[in-house]
């Protein structure tokens, strides 16, 4: 079926709450959470209502404004601001964009406290920063798009994991923001979408978002991308991730190593799409990402139903590293980057 709706904005600040598409819920149901206090937006981004590196940032952003909004002096606003992003700060451990959205937060504001402005004035500017971080990843991610696609040709296959779409981000998504550009200028592309066991972001999000928008996008089971690979059906790989270290391994969801194995083993490019704000210079190499563990619940009864014995033993980590010589390219706004990339990635910070 192939239907063209308006995308689906994941998160929408309106006036004095945050609301939140549930993406847990979907495809099945819309429903967007009113979010009123700092401890709503962590409980939303461990349990994953919210998901994806930028849409994470952006919450964290508005969740340090809801936080300190009812401080009364000055001082105390700034002491709160500080708190609130320390505490948002824990709420998951991979993505590199919540602590670099937090980190900015906290910048404005402590240069917000040394400016002569008023109590009510310096909130409406810390309010600003978080609707300037909301905005811009939106012009990012267009911008990681239109490098992207210069990448692609009429016809390719492409195969994409997770999700790392629109409802990842403020727009558009980061690996996903090629296929509705090429939407939009009458390209075809067929995307081939992993339904990224064990919570589905591939089947619930991807597969839906694109479905929505118009584009030809297959879903396949993650074990089934070596078969659609070897059948010549793919002729590139685009995934989105939670933080590159400044040696070029990638940390993305669960899988994406296996799949760029899978890939050079059939020849096939992997890309890589991501802000400048999700490449952390400060983490020298993938081994020191830190990696989250998830529920054992999430394999054992994620179909909503047990699917395996009661007390068998269960490791869950939500991410793995993609080392980066599985990576043929990573897209950001600035361009695209190649290896060697300990070296080509500084040089983009400093272009
Ligand atoms: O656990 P999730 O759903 O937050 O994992 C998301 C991913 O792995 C995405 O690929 C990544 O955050 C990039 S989103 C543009």
């Amino acid at each position: 079926m192939t239907t063209q709706n308006a995308p689906l904005q994941s998160v929408i600040w309106a006036e004095d709450r945050l609301d939140l598409l549930d993406q847990r819920l979907l495809p099945e149901e819309i429903v967007y959470l009113p979010l009123v206090t700092s401890e709503d937006v962590w409980e939303a981004i461990r349990h994953l209502k919210v998901r994806g590196a930028p849409a994470i940032g952006i919450s964290a952003a508005y969740g340090v404004v809801l936080g300190s909004r009812n401080e009364t002096t000055p001082k105390r606003w700034l002491e709160e601001v500080l708190n609130q992003a320390e505490y948002l700060a824990t709420s998951r451990p991979t993505a590199v964009n919540l602590f670099w959205a937090l980190d900015r937060m906290k910048a404005r504001a402590e240069q917000l406290a040394t400016a002569e402005l008023s109590l009510d004035e310096v909130k409406q500017a810390l309010l600003n920063e978080a609707l300037a971080i909301h905005s811009e990843d939106e012009e990012t991610n267009r911008l990681i798009g239109e490098h992207a696609l210069t990448l692609f040709e009429d016809g390719m296959g492409v195969l994409t994991h997770c999700n790392a779409g629109g409802l990842a981000t403020a727009k558009y998504g980061t690996a996903l923001a090629p296929f509705y550009l090429a939407l939009e200028r009458g390209m075809s592309l067929r995307v081939f979408a992993d339904e990224t066991r064990p919570v589905l972001q591939g089947a619930r999000l991807t597969a839906f978002e694109l479905q929505q928008a118009g584009v030809d996008v297959t879903l396949i089971c993650d074990n089934m991308a070596g078969m659609v690979m070897s059948k010549g059906w793919i002729q590139a790989v685009i995934v989105g991730t939670d933080r590159v270290a400044a040696n070029g391994d990638v940390a993305n969801k669960i899988g994406t190593y296996s799949v760029a194995v899978l890939a050079k083993a059939h020849g096939i490019p992997v890309y890589v799409a991501c802000p400048l704000s999700t490449i952390d210079l400060n983490t020298p190499t993938g081994a020191e990402i830190p990696i989250e563990e998830r529920s054992a619940e999430e394999i054992t009864e994620g179909f909503g139903k047990r699917t395996a014995p009661q007390g068998v033993k269960v490791y869950n980590p939500a991410f793995d590293i993609t080392p980066n010589e599985y990576v043929t390219a990573i897209i950001t706004e600035k361009g695209i980057v190649q290896a060697p990339y300990d070296v080509n990635l500084k040089k983009l910070f400093n272009q």
